[in-house]
């Protein structure tokens, strides 16, 4: 059977979703592109007119919209209509870590997998390609298809499995200039069409075909050797403090080896975003399943380094600020887990607000992305926390580098956006409350200069800097 895609309905207008559908609606001009989603709200922002409204703050997104939206790519809510028109169908749902039953906090959460699965096996064409582009544990196809196939109706579904390996932030580049595309399957003609669509505008030799549980394991891999570096590069973090190095310079020098290689060697305050976690707890989860003890506990240890990262740098500031931050103000620059997103799953923030808030600490926020309204809910899980009995809160999110930092004793620089390497101290010093410490979890900040302005400074992994 060779396939002619005409209409393609993508579950799922999150992160993943709706730049993805973006990117392809750019390139195939002659294919409908319906991209559906349970979340009526969300919906509604990815078809507001302004689109600075759009759920998703990504550069480049909006220029993609503008272009597409309303002509070969639509937002809805219609679910099963757009399923029953599709030719080719995208599962790109969340599959978010279970927090309750067998596997709680390590396997993932299948049941939006096995919704969609469903609704595609009730509602979907005969003979449509279903496309795994959630990450998924290894083996996940053979269950969709179990589903697919399970409806007692003849209907036939071939399936692929098609990971997406953009990052936050980059992901429109990512997607138009992809390292490479991962089709994994076994039936050709499915995978040619896919190929097909995906050759618009990226060269043939970027597109790699394996089998399904190739495709599938190579993705959690990935993530997995991804997030090892990060923990690599924070455990000697901490050993650069200590020692007086620099962890800028040894990672300059360390990834200069092209066996190494220069990317993903920055220190941070642990790696966050909704999938790193995620998807190594998976994998520790499937090693053990199968018995593989010193594999799981490998990759747990890097689970391990990044919750003591950040761990550590909470810790380090109370240090620093005299043993207590007890009603003292704290500035809180950034709460996207990394620069150029508004999300903030997992964002090393939540963890060091949540300890200085233990601590007694009153939070001053700012972030140029996220919507003040996440924050809230996000440290509104700290209940104790809501609100002081006088009826002041406990943290306020503000709009400006300036508003937070006022009568501040010290600044945590938490997500490395620009606007915060660019500070100008000769402004902001003189509104901190003396002594004044600036806390750079990024290593973005020049120390020269804020400590020209008599501003302290930690920056993590500098051992020259003000630590202990
Ligand atoms: P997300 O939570 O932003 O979006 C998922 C969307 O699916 C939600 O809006 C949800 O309402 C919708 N949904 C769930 N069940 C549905 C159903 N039955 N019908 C219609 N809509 C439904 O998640 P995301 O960040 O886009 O991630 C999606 C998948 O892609 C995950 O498996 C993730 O691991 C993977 N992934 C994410 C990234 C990333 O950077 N965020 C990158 C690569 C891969
Ligand atoms: C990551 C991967 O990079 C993508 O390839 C993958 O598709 C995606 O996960 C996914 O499956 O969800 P993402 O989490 O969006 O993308 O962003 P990254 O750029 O990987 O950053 C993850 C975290 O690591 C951030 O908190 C970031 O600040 C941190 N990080 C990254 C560092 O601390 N140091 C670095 O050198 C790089």
């Amino acid at each position: 059977m060779k396939y002619n895609i005409k209409n393609i309905c993508c579950i799922g207008a999150g992160y993943v979703g709706g730049p993805t559908m973006s990117v392809f609606a750019k390139h195939c001009p002659d294919i409908q592109f319906n991209v559906v989603d349970i979340n009526t709200e969300r919906i509604n922002k990815w078809n507001s007119q302004n689109l600075k409204e759009l759920p998703i703050y990504e550069p480049g997104l909006d220029t993609l919209i503008k272009k597409c939206r309303g002509k070969n790519l639509h937002f809805s809510t219609q679910v099963e209509a757009k399923i029953a028109d599709a030719d080719m169908i995208f599962i790109s749902v969340n599959t978010p870590t279970k927090v309750s039953g067998f596997g709680a906090g390590k396997a993932s959460d299948l049941k939006w997998i096995d919704k969609s699965s469903r609704q595609i096996s009730k509602y979907g064409k005969s003979g449509a390609i279903v496309v795994e582009k959630s990450t998924l544990p290894v083996k996940t196809a053979q269950t969709i298809e179990e589903i697919l196939n399970s409806n007692n109706n003849n209907k036939v579904f071939k399936i692929l499995s098609n990971p997406e390996f953009l990052a936050e932030g980059s992901a429109i580049n990512n997607l138009e200039f992809p390292d490479r595309v991962l089709i994994g399957g076994d039936d050709n003609e499915a995978i040619n069409a896919l190929i097909e669509i995906y050759s618009n505008w990226i060269e043939i030799d970027k597109i790699l075909t394996t089998d399904l549980w190739s495709s599938e394991l190579s993705k959690l891999i990935s993530n997995a050797f991804l997030a090892q570096r990060i923990s690599s590069i924070n455990s000697i973090s901490a050993l650069c403090e200590k020692t007086g190095a620099n962890i800028k310079e040894v990672s300059l020098a360390v990834g200069s080896d092209k066996r190494i290689g220069e990317y993903f060697l920055e220190a941070g305050p642990g790696f966050g975003g909704s999938c790193f976690k995620k998807d190594i707890s998976n994998l520790v989860y499937i090693s053990n399943y199968y018995g593989l003890k010193e594999t799981a506990s490998y990759w747990q240890k890097v689970i391990d380094i990044n919750n003591w990262q950040s761990n550590r740098i909470s810790q380090i500031i109370v240090n620093t600020l005299f043993g207590t931050v007890s009603g003292k103000r704290i500035c809180i620059l950034g709460f996207a887990f990394k620069s150029n997103t508004n999300d903030i799953r997992e964002s090393p923030a939540i963890s060091i607000c949540r300890d200085l808030l233990e601590e007694g600490a009153l939070l001053q926020i700012y972030d140029p992305r996220v919507e003040k309204q996440k924050i809230n809910q996000e440290l509104s899980k700290f209940k104790n926390h809501k609100d002081k009995s006088n009826g002041d809160k406990y943290w306020i999110i503000l709009n400006s580098i300036k508003e937070a930092t006022q009568n501040c004793d010290a600044i945590i620089v938490i997500t490395e956006w620009n606007e915060f390497k660019d500070i100008v101290w000769s402004e902001i010093a003189p509104s901190m409350r003396h002594p004044s410490w600036v806390f750079d979890t990024r290593s973005i900040i020049d120390v020269k200069k804020a400590k020209k302005h008599g501003v302290n400074v930690w920056s993590v992994g500098n051992g020259s800097t003000n630590n202990k």
